[in-house]
């Protein structure tokens, strides 16, 4: 394929990343979104194959039968709960090809650049590996957290602002030596040690991020993981990475703004880490007596409600009750109840997890609130139905300075009539803290997995 053929596939992909990430913003027009995705893909990936930059097509097919079935396997066999745990693990390969990339660069001999050149080249290489090794350690330990094989717990070493400064200190000095080393030849050594605390600065700082602060990190690391990608490819002289990189990085920082104005957080503490702790004190305990509740008494509230709320959170994932929790809305306004849904904006494990699932079931758009809308209304719900959440119904966000999610916004759906929580046990959620709601006056407890016990209150509404 000649040079020019190439770089109008290129413009063409980019274009339609573009409109797929337009796309991707709303939910009406988000299929749409992933088509244009997936034929950008699609147009990249061949006009790379054919283009003169490969020089072996043996490898090239191994590499792509080797990733494509790795893939097709994980997309097959991922649940929708483990989604965010797969989109961590993808992106720590981003950040592991920006590392692999920067050395076999370093490494290449056939280049001869001089000057200005060599130096921008090497100074490409160097951030390249910088941000690919935080990448890669980062999304790491951030796939074991939300996976649950390393402990949700921040990890608070002393003196850790110190720490990050050092590091931060250290990789600049140690950029220093390997540009003036690279003059005579050398620069292995502090390229080396730059990637050994770039891995130890990356496993920091999501280790010592606790609490519910989690949805930050993952689309901060979204967003790293762009920046990976366009310093491969200003490596690889390749404008597309390059520009691919830039929108998926951008967008990503945009997310991570909005997932901290969502949060009440600070973007700069939650990076530096050891938010989400609370301000140090004890969290209170929560005392009480709990109401529990039946499948035919939660029918017969719903029945006598005009105004009902709807409060999905993980646990309707976990139970994959969507479907169930569709049915039983359209049968309540069949009945001619004003039934709404109230969406979290850190709901679930991922952006938007909530959203997708409802869609998946069709819930109508138009009934699917945000946060801010439904806080504004609850004077006027008579029934809300919290399905598996808990951190974002948790009251004590609001009136307990010591909670680790002191000063998260929540939704306040104690301030109505009767809220009903369906869940299995006491146990807590993803930050780990008692909940003050379940023994509140007005709450009921629907004990049991979230999909049967709405199958139970299906079939006591319709009999
Ligand atoms: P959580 O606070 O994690 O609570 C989920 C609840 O669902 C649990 O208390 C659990 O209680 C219940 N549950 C689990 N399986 C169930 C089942 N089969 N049937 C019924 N209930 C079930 O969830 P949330 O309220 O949606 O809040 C989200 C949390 O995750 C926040 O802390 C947020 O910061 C964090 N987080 C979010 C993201 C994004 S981007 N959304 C990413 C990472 C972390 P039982 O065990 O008693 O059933």
């Amino acid at each position: 394929m000649s040079q020019s053929l190439v770089t109008m596939s290129y413009i063409v992909a980019t274009i339609l990343f573009i409109f797929s990430l337009s796309g991707l913003s709303n939910q009406e027009t988000a299929r749409k979104g992933n088509y244009y995705g997936m034929l950008g893909m699609a147009i990249a990936i061949v006009a790379t194959a054919l283009s003169a930059s490969v020089t072996s097509y043996v490898i090239l097919i191994i590499a792509l039968l080797i990733g494509g079935a790795i893939g097709a396997r994980a997309a097959l066999k991922v649940e929708m709960t483990q989604m965010p745990e797969l989109v961590a693990i993808m992106h720590s390969l981003v950040g592991m090809a920006a590392v692999l990339v920067g050395y076999a660069n370093f490494m290449d001999s056939s280049l001869s650049l001089s000057g200005v050149e060599k130096n921008i080249h090497e100074i490409e290489i160097y951030i390249g590996i910088l941000i690919g090794a935080v990448t890669f350690s980062g999304s790491v330990v951030a796939f074991g957290k939300l996976s649950e094989r390393i402990s949700g717990k921040p990890l608070l070493l002393p003196g850790r602002h110190w720490l990050n400064l050092g590091l931060l200190v250290a990789a600049i000095f140690l950029g220093r030596l390997f540009l003036q080393q690279t003059e005579t030849g050398g620069g292995t050594l502090p390229l080396l040690l730059m990637t050994v605390i770039a891995l130890a600065f990356g496993v920091h700082m999501v280790m010592a991020i606790g609490g519910a602060d989690m949805p930050v990190v993952v689309s901060m690391l979204n967003s790293y993981s762009g920046w990976a990608a366009a310093a491969t490819g200003f490596m690889l002289s390749n404008d597309l990475l390059i520009v691919t990189g830039a929108l998926v990085g951008s967008s990503g920082a945009i997310l991570s703004y909005i997932m901290c104005r969502a949060m009440n957080r600070n973007f700069i503490s939650v990076i530096a880490g050891g938010f989400g702790t609370g301000s140090g004190g004890e969290a209170a305990v929560v005392e009480g007596e709990v109401q529990p509740i039946d499948a035919d008494e939660t029918a017969q509230l719903l029945l006598a409600a005009k105004n009902i709320v709807i409060i999905p959170g993980y646990g309707m994932a976990v139970a994959q009750a969507q479907h169930t929790v569709n049915e039983i809305t359209k049968l309540l306004r069949d009945k001619g109840k004003k039934v709404g849904f109230g969406i979290h904006p850190v709901a679930g494990r991922m952006p938007g997890h909530m959203n997708v699932l409802l869609a998946e079931a069709k819930v109508p758009y138009d009934i699917v609130y945000e946060m801010d809308e439904i806080n504004e209304d609850w004077a006027r719900v008579d029934v809300s139905i919290v399905i598996g959440a808990n951190d974002i119904v948790n009251p004590s966000a609001l009136d307990d300075p010591n909670s680790p999610i002191a000063g998260m916004p929540v939704l306040e759906c104690w301030k109505g009539g009767t809220t009903i929580v369906l869940k299995r046990s006491m146990a807590s959620g993803y930050a780990g803290v008692g909940n003050p709601l379940f023994v509140q006056e007005n709450t009921r407890m629907l004990f049991g997995d979230a999909n049967a016990t709405m199958q139970a209150v299906l079939k006591a509404l319709k009999g």
